[in-house]
Order: C-alpha cells, then sequence, then structure tokens
C-alpha cells in the first residue's frame, strides 16, 4: 500500500480528522493528482468553511486541472481580505498567468515573496517573465497621444445628448423599466410626494448582464423618457495616467450633469474602475473610487435631478462601497430578453422596412438566448441576402420569415459566453445573494 493509500485509510477510520485530511490533500498535490486533491480539500471545507490554507488548497487544485475561472474566484476572496497569506498570492499569481495576465501575475509573485522569500519559484518567474509583453513603440506612441497633456481636463469634451428614443423603443424589460421610474423618474416628477414621506431622492441604478442587451440602450432611453439631457461616459476616457487628474476629470462631469438638470448621467463599463482587482490596488485607483463616492453621495453639491446610472458586464470586479444606500443601491439584471421581448425588438428594428408576412412565433423558436444585438444581426444579415436577390432579380421585394429564418441559423447567441463567467461568481462569490437573479436565470435556484 503507497502512502496515499495509507493515509486515505487514516481518513477512512477517522473522518473528522482535520489535520490528517489536509495532510492527504496536500499529498495529493504533491503528487499531481489534482481532481482527488480538489474532492478532498472540498471535503475538509465541509468540516472547516472558513479555513484560509484549504482554500488556497482548493484554488490550487483548481488550478492544477486548468479550471483557472473557479480558481480565480476563490483565491480573489482570499487576497481582498485584511493580510493574506503568502501562499495565496503565489496561487493568485499561478491562475493569473494561467488566465494570461502576465502583468497582474507578476504583481501577485513579488507580493508573495516579499512576504516569503521561500516561496521564490525560478520556473513560474521565468514563464512570467517570458510572457510579458515588452511594450512596443507604437504603443507608447499612443498613451501619449491619448493621455493629453498634463493639466488639462476633459470639461470641453463632455458629449451632451437630448436622446430621441424613449421607452417604446425598448423591448421588453418590463420590470427594469419599472424600477428605473420608481427609483428615478417619479422622484424627479413629483418630489413633493417623495419629501412628504420623508424618503431621501438619489442614489442611482447599476445595470448588469450579458453584452448587447440594451444596458446603454435603455440608459439613453430614460432620459428620452423624461425629456432630459444626456451625459454618457465610458469610465476607461476618464481614467488617465496623471496624478489626480482622473479625480478632476470625474469631478467635472458631475459638475456639468448638475449644470444641467434635469439629466441622466450614464457611466458605462463601471468595473474598470476595477478596486477588487490587483491592478487597481494603486493608490491612484483608490484615490478615483473615493472621488466617485463622494460624488454620488453628494455632500458637497447637491446631487438633486441628476439621475445617474451605470451598465457594467463584470459586476463582480467592482468596489462593494458602491453598493452602500444612496449610491448604486438598486443592482439590476438585465438579462436577454425572452420570447416576448425578442418578439417586441424584432418588430421595433423591423419598422418600416419592406416586409412580408412575419411569423413572430417562429423566429422566437429559433432566437433562443439572442441579445438585442444579436437580433440587430439577424436583422442585417437578412436584408443583405435580400439585397443580393434583388440584385439578381432587378426587383425588390419584401423580407419574409424565412429570410429572418436562415439569417438566424447563420448568427451565433453571443450571451452563452458571459453566463459561463457570470456562473462562477453567482455559484461562489454571492455575498448576500445579489446574484441570485443569475443562478435564477440558468434554472439553478
Ligand atoms: N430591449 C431592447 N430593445 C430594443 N433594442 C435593443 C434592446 N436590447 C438591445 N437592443 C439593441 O441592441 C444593441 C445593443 O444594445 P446595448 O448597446 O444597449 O447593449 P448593452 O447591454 O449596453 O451591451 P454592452 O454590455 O456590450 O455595453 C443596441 O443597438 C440596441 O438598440
Ligand atoms: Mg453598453
Amino acid at each position: 500500500m503507497d502512502d496515499i493509500n495509507q493515509l486515505r485509510e487514516a481518513v477512512r477510520n477517522s473522518p473528522d480528522n482535520l489535520p490528517l485530511r489536509k495532510f492527504l490533500a496536500n499529498a495529493l498535490m504533491k503528487s499531481e493528482r489534482y481532481e482527488e486533491a480538489e474532492v478532498e480539500y472540498k471535503d475538509a471545507l465541509r468540516l472547516a468553511p472558513d479555513s484560509t490554507d484549504l482554500k488556497v488548497g482548493l484554488a490550487e487544485a483548481f488550478q492544477g486541472q486548468k479550471k483557472t475561472g473557479v480558481g480565480l474566484v476563490l483565491i480573489e476572496e482570499l487576497v481582498n481580505r485584511p493580510q493574506p497569506p503568502a501562499r495565496a498570492w503565489l496561487v493568485y499569481a499561478k491562475l493569473l498567468l494561467q488566465s494570461q495576465q502576465a502583468e497582474e501575475a507578476k504583481e501577485a509573485y513579488e507580493n508573495a515573496i516579499v512576504l516569503d522569500e521561500n516561496l521564490r519559484d525560478n520556473y513560474l518567474e521565468s514563464e512570467i517573465n517570458l510572457r510579458m509583453k515588452a511594450p512596443s513603440e507604437p504603443e507608447k506612441i499612443k498613451l501619449r497621444a491619448s493621455g493629453a497633456e498634463a493639466g488639462e481636463d476633459i470639461r470641453d469634451g463632455i458629449d451632451i445628448e437630448r436622446p430621441k428614443v424613449s421607452f417604446d423603443d425598448v423591448g421588453g424589460m418590463d420590470k427594469v423599466k419599472e424600477e428605473v421610474r420608481m427609483k428615478i423618474i417619479h422622484p424627479l416628477k413629483h418630489p413633493e410626494i417623495y419629501k412628504a414621506y420623508g424618503k431621501k431622492i438619489g442614489g442611482g441604478i447599476l445595470l448588469y448582464g450579458p453584452p448587447g442587451c440594451g444596458k446603454t440602450h435603455l440608459a439613453r432611453a430614460t432620459a428620452g423618457e423624461v425629456a432630459s439631457n444626456f451625459i454618457a461616459v465610458g469610465i476607461s476616457d476618464i481614467l488617465d495616467m496623471y496624478i489626480g487628474q482622473s479625480e478632476r476629470n470625474l469631478h467635472a462631469i458631475f459638475q456639468k450633469a448638475r449644470s444641467l438638470k434635469p439629466c441622466v448621467l450614464f457611466f458605462d463599463e463601471v468595473d474598470a474602475l476595477g478596486a477588487s482587482r490587483s491592478d487597481m490596488r494603486h493608490s491612484a485607483g483608490r484615490n478615483v473610487i473615493n472621488q466617485f463616492l463622494a460624488e454620488l453621495d453628494g455632500v458637497e453639491y447637491d446631487n438633486e435631478g441628476v439621475l445617474i446610472l451605470a451598465a457594467t458586464n463584470a459586476p463582480w470586479h467592482l468596489d462593494s462601497a458602491f453598493r452602500r444606500p444612496g449610491r448604486f443601491d438598486r443592482i439590476i439584471f438585465v438579462p436577454p430578453p425572452d420570447g416576448a421581448a425578442r418578439e417586441a425588438i424584432l418588430r421595433i428594428k423591423l419598422k418600416g422596412k419592406p416586409l412580408g408576412d412575419i411569423n413572430y412565433s417562429r423566429l422566437i423558436k429559433k432566437t433562443d438566448g439572442f441579445s438585442g444585438a444579436d437580433l440587430e444581426a439577424v436583422i442585417d444579415l437578412a436584408i443583405e441576402s435580400k439585397l443580393e436577390e434583388a440584385m439578381r432579380k432587378g426587383a425588390p421585394s419584401p423580407l419574409e420569415t424565412s429570410d429572418l429564418e436562415n439569417a438566424a441559423k447563420k448568427h451565433r447567441a453571443t450571451t452563452k459566453e458571459w453566463f459561463s463567467t457570470a456562473k462562477n461568481y453567482a455559484l461562489f462569490a454571492n455575498e448576500a445573494g445579489i446574484y441570485d437573479e443569475i443562478l435564477h436565470y440558468l434554472k439553478i435556484k
């Protein structure tokens, strides 16, 4: 009987002996039997659910099996706690490298060896260095060009829109529309009622979900709905490499919105603020976040009349401080459109085009999992094929159900990939059930 079998036998005889279980799991790791190690770590975690050691072990077992996504979710939760153990950084570095994030891996690795010089790993080190891309010349130039001069500010560059689209142009999303009405449209139109109940007006809504399902579209339509100004800001546009400039940019944008009220202020890709990503632990990142929080709180300047919306595909990268009351205290999942919503979207997008008798229920069956953007792509494809046909025949003919069906066959739904990542977070990092809606959608819960 080999050592591992002896250990297994011992564990069988005293199943509650935690050190023994840990020993077995570690032995399995040493023999690169990662799958079995995963099982053992999980069993041990049932006895000691808070053990950091065991979680680091489990993350490493995931890493050994190239289950990078789950591994990262698990380990990021650990390294974001105060004083994570050195080994957690090391495993984090390995996982980051596995997910092609060499620079972040280097940083995590450095954190590990600062804490514990014994963790030095020559192989890992050379792998990281190998994959760190040297900044190429063109990239350096680009950085300089887009970074603008120190001190230059964004004020002149803020685009103000008066959107013509309204909620009627948004198919489905009834629940989301209702939330937006309650949280920001009604308070704007009837502030006296809210005040009578002593309800503080303020805070924003964070929309999250797979790409192309109408987050940006809905934000714009919200502004159209109340005939207000609309300012859309991509977070990466305000992040500036000069210290302090990002904060000033952010403040300038809020001030602009305050001066234009009523105004819908929309922040896209807010996850770029990071905070839970290793590369955002720098103080500059922290300062921008603090500035953002202060602006949201509206202590120094009043945010009345400013409706704040934000969107992200990766809410798990957002600092939880954003979710406190008065900030983004409504977090709304924007799922791919269901059948009725897909029909509504198709009807909206097909309006005004030459149409035959369209059988919508057939199209709905062929477009399960399609986003609004996917449906637009399908219509585009169908029109292209129709144009070819019209050129051949020398005469235009209306778009038929079959044209759209054929186009749908050629197009793959783009939301599936997002769900495979989101599922990991919903399963393993679902604090306070914030991602329950994802699990409901996936019929897991
Ligand atoms: N419910 C909807 N009703 C009408 N059009 C929609 C709807 N959902 C998406 N669309 C259309 O699909 C396209 C993509 O939508 P939008 O840009 O709002 O998606 P998003 O959720 O913001 O995606 P991303 O996460 O990639 O930013 C837009 O052109 C929009 O008009
Ligand atoms: Mg968008």
